[in-house]
C-alpha cells in the first residue's frame, strides 16, 4: 500500500488499491488479441478506438491481433469531470475511413451505464458494416441501457471508480500503467 501512495505519478493522491497490475493487464490483453484474431478469419477489420479512454488499451490490443487491420478513432464526449454519467453523448469526431462492408470492432475502456455505446452502435450500424462488435477492457455489468452484447470483455470490473491505463478522473491518471481504485 505504501508503494501505491508514494508513486510520484499520483501527485499525492491516495489509491484505495491496485485492481489490475501491469502483468495482469498484459496477460489478458494478449488473450483478447488471440480471441479477436480467431473471431475474424476473413474480411477487412477496422478497429475503432473510442477516445480518449481506450488509447492505451487499444495500442496494446492491436499489437496482439495477428491479422491485417486498420485503426481509426471516435470521440464521444459524455462525462465531463463528474464520477457519474450524465447520459449525454456527443459525437465530436467521426472516422474518415469507409465503414461499409468492413468488420467494425469498437474498442472501449469501460462499460458503465452503456449509454455511450448504445448511442454509438446506432450511429455506426447505419453505415452498413459487415459486422459490428464491441470490445471493452472493463465491464461493470450494470449497463441496463445497452441493448448489444459486449462480445469481447477483458474483466468484469468492481463497482468502484477506476483510474489508470487510459482511464481518467478529471483528465488525470491516464498514464498509470496499472488500474487502481480511487479513494
Ligand atoms: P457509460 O456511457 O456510462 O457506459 O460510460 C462510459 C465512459 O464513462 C467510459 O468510457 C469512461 O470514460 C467513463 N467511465 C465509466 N466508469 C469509469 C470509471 O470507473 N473510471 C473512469 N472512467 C469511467
Ligand atoms: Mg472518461
Amino acid at each position: 500500500m505504501s508503494a501505491v501512495s508514494t508513486d510520484p505519478r499520483l501527485g499525492g493522491s491516495i489509491l484505495e488499491r491496485i485492481v489490475y497490475d501491469e502483468d495482469t493487464l498484459a496477460r489478458r490483453v494478449t488473450e483478447l488479441g488471440a480471441e479477436i484474431t480467431a473471431a475474424y478469419p476473413d474480411g477487412e477489420l477496422l478497429v475503432l478506438g473510442l477516445l480518449k479512454g481506450s488509447f492505451i488499451f487499444l495500442s496494446d490490443l492491436v499489437r496482439a491481433i495477428r491479422r491485417p487491420l486498420q485503426v481509426d478513432f471516435l470521440v464521444a464526449a459524455s462525462y465531463g469531470d463528474a464520477m457519474v454519467s450524465s447520459g449525454n453523448v456527443r459525437l465530436v469526431y467521426d472516422p474518415e475511413t469507409r465503414l461499409e462492408g468492413k468488420h467494425i470492432l469498437l474498442v472501449e475502456d469501460i462499460v458503465d451505464s452503456g449509454r455511450t455505446l448504445q448511442r454509438l452502435m446506432a450511429v455506426l450500424g447505419e453505415r452498413q458494416p459487415r459486422s459490428l462488435e464491441i470490445c471493452a477492457l472493463l465491464h461493470k455489468r450494470i449497463a441496463h441501457d445497452l441493448q448489444h452484447d459486449v462480445r469481447f470483455v477483458g474483466f468484469d470490473a468492481p463497482h468502484e471508480f477506476l483510474i489508470g491505463y487510459g482511464l481518467d478522473h478529471a483528465e488525470n491518471y491516464r498514464h498509470l500503467p496499472f488500474i487502481g481504485s480511487l479513494q
